[in-house]
């Protein structure tokens, strides 16, 4: 799977190296944690090469997201907008399972084949054009489906309530996307509470840390990488190999498929477990008892 720079300063190594390419991820965060800001800053990486990003909003109008750009220290984006690299697709205020339906897919036509960003910001009011779970399923489902069809998706989520995933809005697009990132904000704590957590992400390691990150004007979010540890070193998978190969009674198909599989681990993924201990249950579940 190839892999893209996210934009985020940090972000890459946390997630080996950045985003799969034509993923989809969802940004989730509460009001002012810095959702619009990451997929600005997400769509930029990619205008800067010279590749397409587009905007699909569906709350705030265009006029309201490039101002806040251009606020944010970012007015080349006016630039990009007239070299039509940075395309906008503004859904505020429509009849959103009728433009999901209909429009997206003649607008995913037009740009098959192309290798662009796509922000969706917020995803929110498409979850309530419906209170039915499989109807917004459904929808949301359809919605990645075809935008990742144009090249690699970032939807931001709203979060409502206490700011800990527990809010029914957002369970159905974490179960829909490759990828899931939590801006954990908490505006009576102070600007300091900020701290990003990838909750999930599909086909990639990637960090289960807490990661407190800031937002600076002109750069966007910066996220710090703490105590994480890109790539570990290999001694485990290498002394675990040793033992199964000395292990004449493993069938060789296991020693073979096993070693395999150790070939692409580093000591990380084995999160503390040593090596001997994981040798006794895979020989546990040959041995004859
Ligand atoms: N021009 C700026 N200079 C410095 N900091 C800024 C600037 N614009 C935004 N920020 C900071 O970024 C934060 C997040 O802004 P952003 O609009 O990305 O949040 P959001 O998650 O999209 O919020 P909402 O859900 O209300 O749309 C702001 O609360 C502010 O602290
Ligand atoms: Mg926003």
């Amino acid at each position: 799977m190839r892999k893209i720079r996210t934009g985020i300063f940090g972000l890459n190594p946390l997630l080996d190296g950045g985003f799969n390419e034509h993923s989809t991820t969802v940004v989730i965060g509460a009001s002012g944690a810095g959702k619009t800001t990451f997929a600005t800053q997400f769509l930029r990486r990619a205008l800067v090469e010279g590749q397409e990003g587009i905007f699909v909003s569906l709350d705030e109008n265009k006029e309201q997201i490039i101002r806040e750009a251009v606020e944010m220290g970012w007015s080349d984006i006016l630039d990009y907008l007239d070299d039509e690299l940075l395309v906008f697709i503004d859904a505020s205020g429509r009849e959103f399972s009728s433009f999901i339906r209909k429009e997206l897919p003649a607008f995913v036509d037009d740009w098959r084949g192309a290798n662009a960003r796509i922000a969706i910001d917020p995803l929110t009011p498409v979850m309530w054009t419906t209170k039915d779970p499989y109807d917004q399923r459904d929808l949301i489902g359809f919605m990645l489906k075809e935008t990742r069809k144009v090249g690699t998706v970032l939807a931001t989520l709203e979060e409502h309530g206490p700011g800990d995933l527990t809010g029914a809005e957002t369970i159905i697009p974490m179960y829909l996307a490759d990828s899931v990132i939590h801006l954990r904000y908490r505006p009576l704590e102070g600007p300091n509470s900020r701290r990003l957590k990838i909750v999930k992400a599909r086909s990639t390691r990637h960090s289960e840390l807490s990661h407190p990150y800031h937002i600076v004007k002109g750069l966007g979010l910066i996220v710090e990488q703490g105590e994480f540890r890109p790539r570990g070193g290999a001694r485990i998978p290498s002394q675990l190999k040793v033992l199964l190969e000395q292990k004449k009674t493993l069938p060789p198909a296991v020693r073979e498929r096993v070693g395999k599989a150790l070939e692409l681990l580093t000591d990380d993924d084995f999160r503390g477990l040593k090596p001997e201990e994981v040798f006794s249950y895979i020989i546990g579940e040959y041995e004859e008892g």
